[in-house]
């Protein structure tokens, strides 16, 4: 992963500074084998290495991958013990990679929660790569959209009871303000879910308001460089008109140039 090879045929300004991904899959994936789910998440993790690689030579600001979500924390528990140590080992392993490409990682999430041997690393490698500027890589990890929404909502509350807020100055500014993906984060411009269901299970609520959605078969222990080109040819084709119309659309563009 040297220089940044950004894709011949997509003008960078067709790119999305922005992508999230709900890595969906690793089970069925494993299924189809006869083998335990276990495996499908192993061969997840090295989806994800190729993902985080190919985003970066193409020149994306930001990739959010969607690891693990709220809910997941309610799976059979060695299921979730799996999950843990295969984080662990993503964040060891993937430590000198991440700094030599000038990775920065951010985390969105009830972080909290994980256990110390995955918020050790993690935490290590969030400071060691404060400063880096190449691409933002951000997991979310014990990640609900609507606990997310639900803090930044309390945080609002409790500056209304100590009375320093007034109900009628909060906007959808203010709330998207106690958003972690706000601060750290471009807004979301593409949304890939994989393994072929249509839905977004508490992952981006807030953020995907206008986020354009892709949606692919394959499983995710599956996704490859090519198939994260495809996504982004689709996504380069698409007219964003965030509730305008095209000649609206086509004029503000002629602006801008
Ligand atoms: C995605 O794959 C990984 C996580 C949600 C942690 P799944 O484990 O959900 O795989 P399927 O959906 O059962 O195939
Ligand atoms: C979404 O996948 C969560 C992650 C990819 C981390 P799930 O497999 O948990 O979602 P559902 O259960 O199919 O909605
Ligand atoms: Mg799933």
């Amino acid at each position: 992963m040297n220089a940044q090879a950004p894709l011949p045929e997509i003008p960078k300004d067709r790119l999305p500074r922005h992508i999230g991904i709900i890595m969906d899959g690793n089970g069925r994936w494993a299924n189809n084998r006869g083998l335990p789910r276990e495996h499908g998440h192993e061969r997840g993790a090295d989806a994800v290495r190729t993902t985080v690689r190919a985003a970066r030579k193409i020149g994306v600001e930001a990739l959010t991958l969607f690891a693990f979500s709220s809910q997941n924390w309610d799976r059979p528990p060695t299921e979730v013990f799996h999950l843990m140590q295969l984080l662990n080992r993503y964040l060891v392993e993937e430590r000198a990679e991440i700094l030599d490409n000038n990775i920065r990682l951010v985390t969105v999430g009830q972080t909290h929660r994980l256990p110390e041997y995955v918020l050790e690393p993690m935490t290590n490698l969030i400071e060691a790569s404060a400063n880096n500027d190449g691409m933002v890589l951000c997991l979310a990890l014990s990640y609900g959209g609507r606990e997310m929404i639900t803090d930044a909502v309390r945080k609002l509350a409790r500056a209304v009871a100590a009375g320093t807020l007034e109900p009628e100055s909060i906007t959808t500014k203010s709330i998207e303000a106690h958003l972690d993906s706000s601060r750290m984060l471009p807004p979301l411009d593409l949304l890939i879910r994989t393994s072929g269901e249509h839905r977004i299970s508490n992952f981006f609520l807030w953020e995907a308001a206008y986020a354009e959605l892709f949606f692919t078969e394959v499983l995710w222990p599956d996704f490859q460089r090519e198939n994260l080109i495809a996504a982004l040819r689709d996504y380069a084709g698409r007219e964003r008109r965030f509730g305008l119309t095209s000649s609206q659309v086509e004029d503000k563009e002629e602006e801008g140039t």
